[in-house]
This record gives C-alpha cells, sequence and structure tokens, in this order.
C-alpha cells in the first residue's frame, strides 16, 4: 500500500536547497570510468539519473588532483574533460529533477606506484598504512610511503578548492569532503599514520588541523550550506593500522564541537560495522548516532545497514534528519518508490560492483507500480 506519510519520504530543506525526501544515496564507486582520463561517461549518467527519484545523490568518491588516486577506473574532477563529462552526468540527473552533490577525496597513502605512473604515495608520515589498494593488476599491499612536505599539504588544499570550483562548473548542486576511514583526512586525524611534529601532527588540534583547512577552501568556493563531510570514526576493518584508538573519541568531540560553528549542509556519519567491544571506542556501541547528536548542533545525516523501518525508526526518535543508503541503491535504482509502496528490495550481485560495462550497473529494473496491488499509483 501507498505510504508517503512515513518520515523518509517528507521533504527537508537544507537552507535554500528542497530535497524531495530523506532518502539520500550513499557515495558508491563502481569503476565505470574506464578510460585513460579518468572522464565520466555517458553510461554513468544513465546510471545516477536512474536514481534521481533519491533526495539527493552522493557521487562515488571522485579524485582531486592526479596523486590522490587510490583505485582503478574511478572518476577525477582535476581536467576539464572530467568536468566536461560530468555535466553529462548531473544533466541527466537535474532532468529526472534530482539532487546531486560531488564527493571530493584523496586516498594519501592508502595507494600505490602502479596507479601513480611508479610514484611513490605520499602521506602526512612515511609510515606503511599497510591497507590494501586496488592496482590494474589487483590488490596490492600499501607501502612505506613519502611524506607530505607543508608546501604540498597546501598545494592538496588548494586542489580540494580547485575541485570544488570544478564541481559548480560541471553543474553540481553541492560537495561532499571524503573523510570515511583509510583516506588522507583520517590518516592525519589518526596519531599510527601521523607523527609530525609541525602544525599537522601531535595534538589533536594540530591532527585535525587539516579537516578545518580543506573546508575552508570549499566553503569558499560554495557557501557553508551547499558543504558537508563523510567520517566513519569508528571502523575497525579495511583501516590497516588506522584503527580507533583512545584518542578517537576526544579528536571527534574536538571535531564536532568546531564543526557545530560551520552550518554545513549536513555530517555524515557511519555506523560501525563491527561489534566495538574491547575496543578503545566501546562506549560508542550503544546508541551511536546520539553521541553525535549530543555533540553536534547542525544537519546529521545517518549511514551504514540501514532499512526502510530502521531509517524511519532513527528519524522519528530525532537521531538523525537525513538517512543514506548505500548497497540498496545499487539493485535499486527506485529505492525510494520501493519505500512509497512498501515493496521487497532486489539483491545486488557483488561480482559486477567494480566490474566494468552495463551489467550489474545499469540493467537492475524499476519495480512494478502499476501492478494490481498498487492501484493507488
Ligand atoms: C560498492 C561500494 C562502493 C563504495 N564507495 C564509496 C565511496 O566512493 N565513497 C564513500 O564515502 N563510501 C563508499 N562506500 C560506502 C557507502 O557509501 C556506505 O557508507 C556503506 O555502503 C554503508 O551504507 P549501506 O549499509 O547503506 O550500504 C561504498 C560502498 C560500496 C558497497
Amino acid at each position: 500500500m501507498k505510504n508517503s506519510a512515513q518520515l523518509l519520504l517528507q521533504e527537508y530543506q537544507i537552507d535554500d536547497l528542497k530535497l524531495k525526501n530523506r532518502v539520500v544515496m550513499a557515495s558508491l564507486t563502481r569503476g565505470r570510468a574506464d578510460n585513460p582520463g579518468l572522464v565520466p561517461t555517458l553510461l554513468m549518467a544513465e546510471y545516477y539519473a536512474q536514481r534521481a527519484s533519491a533526495g539527493l545523490i552522493l557521487s562515488e568518491g571522485t579524485w582531486v588532483n592526479s596523486k590522490s588516486i587510490g583505485f582503478i577506473n574511478v572518476p577525477g574532477i582535476y581536467t576539464q574533460e572530467q568536468v566536461e563529462g560530468w555535466k553529462l552526468v548531473t544533466t541527466a540527473v537535474h532532468n529526472k529533477g534530482g539532487l546531486i552533490f560531488s564527493q571530493l577525496g584523496h586516498i594519501g597513502s592508502a595507494t600505490h606506484p602502479d596507479l601513480l605512473n611508479g610514484e611513490l604515495p605520499a602521506g602526512p608520515s612515511a609510515i606503511n598504512p599497510q591497507t590494501q589498494s586496488f592496482t590494474p593488476e589487483g590488490f596490492k599491499d600499501t607501502l612505506v610511503p613519502r611524506e607530505f612536505s607543508v608546501a604540498e599539504i597546501k598545494q592538496t588544499i588548494q586542489d580540494y578548492q580547485q575541485a570544488a570550483k570544478n564541481a559548480k562548473d560541471a553543474g553540481f548542486d553541492g560537495v561532499e569532503i571524503h573523510a570515511q576511514a583509510g583516506m588522507l583526512i583520517p590518516q592525519f586525524l589518526s596519531a599510527a599514520t601521523n607523527q609530525r611534529s609541525d602544525a599537522y601532527g601531535g595534538s589533536i588540534e594540530n591532527r585535525a588541523r587539516i579537516v578545518f583547512e580543506i573546508l575552508d577552501a570549499v566553503i569558499g568556493v560554495w557557501g557553508s550550506t551547499r558543504v558537508a563531510i563523510k567520517f566513519t570514526p569508528v571502523a575497525l576493518s579495511h583501516v590497516g593500522i588506522m584503527k580507533p584508538d583512545e584518542e578517537t573519541i576526544p579528536t571527534f568531540k574536538y571535531i564536532l564541537k568546531k564543526l557545530s560553528d560551520y552550518n554545513l549542509a549536513y555530517l555524515h556519519i557511519v555506523a560501525p560495522a563491527e561489534d566495538l567491544t574491547g575496543t578503545a571506542v566501546e562506549v560508542m556501541q550503544d546508541d551511536y548516532f546520539s553521541h553525535f547528536r549530543n555533540n553536534y548542533s547542525g544537519r546529521l545525516m545517518a549511514n551504514f545497514g540501514f532499512t526502510q523501518l530502521s531509517g524511519n525508526a532513527i528519524l522519528e526518535e530525532g537521531k538523525a534528519d537525513l538517512v543514506s543508503f548505500g548497497a540498496p541503491f545499487i539493485a535499486n535504482p527506485d529505492l525510494a518508490e520501493r519505500f512509497t509502496y512498501g515493496l521487497p528490495l532486489a539483491e545486488s550481485d557483488q561480482n559486477t560492483y567494480y566490474a566494468g560495462g552495463e551489467k550489474g550497473y545499469t540493467d537492475y529494473p524499476y519495480a512494478n507500480y502499476k501492478s494490481e496491488s498498487f492501484s493507488e499509483y
């Protein structure tokens, strides 16, 4: 039965931007920019347009410069050719009445020379993050990187700013800074990967400095209410040595307090995939999102493992303002409509996540709302 009254389907205003519902499509790297320039393609435009009934689409993580690449066939937003490719995507989404933010990312040291024309990756310190990188020859272990000079840090911040300008030129509606576990920003936040003794290392304030310098640079282009940031504060797996430690909670308290003054579009928080018992962040296990709600005064987007039921529940409890869905959007391009009609969700094929081509990408059908049981449509 049609149920438009559920909170997930209510409109939501982010300053002057009206989302038609609170079902947000989270960023999904799909490895379809399979061309030498890492340029978004018409196939990608079709894929995103199919998902335009989401209240907001977040693009796949997108490289801010040629040194930030950490995965094959993932598009960038640092060349004019890439900007032109993204125009195809944003135009297709807008023509279907959707909204789309660009997710701006940098992989830092968690990459491999095979993806950097043979160059050694760079990060906050010359410390191997001990993760893996998806290269043209498959997964490879990360290496001991080069340490960023201060001039390189400043250049990287400028590259984020240029990428933000490019996102504007490409017709996006805003940007989300990709600070998920394993990326450059968390590499600065973690004392395991950041042992610098300058203004970007040591104290919590210093390790978090880059977060605010990147935000300030990007906000200079867009204004604060079109800029968001996504963190996975307590990820345990696939993060190498960047595991949560006793400084994680004070670090995020510091970041949340400072971010509360920013009036961002939203703060996007991913819940843990694992049991936190016995870890330094065990106290966050219960009522996870309340820890963020209580320490951050702005708009909050919740992510990880949400269903229609749990998504509506967290909105009803007032513990989040928006809910994002990642994997469910792969096989359910019409996720918001399926929630409207309470339809079962299709399962995605993990073998095609990064496989290239249309299969498992643009060939997942919409549900049939016009069948007899959905006559109200
Ligand atoms: C295939 C795939 C690719 C992903 N790529 C990105 C990405 O580029 N950027 C990002 O922030 N998160 C990425 N994620 C994480 C999702 O955005 C989301 O945080 C995660 O899947 C949990 O949400 P879910 O339980 O609704 O899937 C990816 C997840 C999947 C399954």
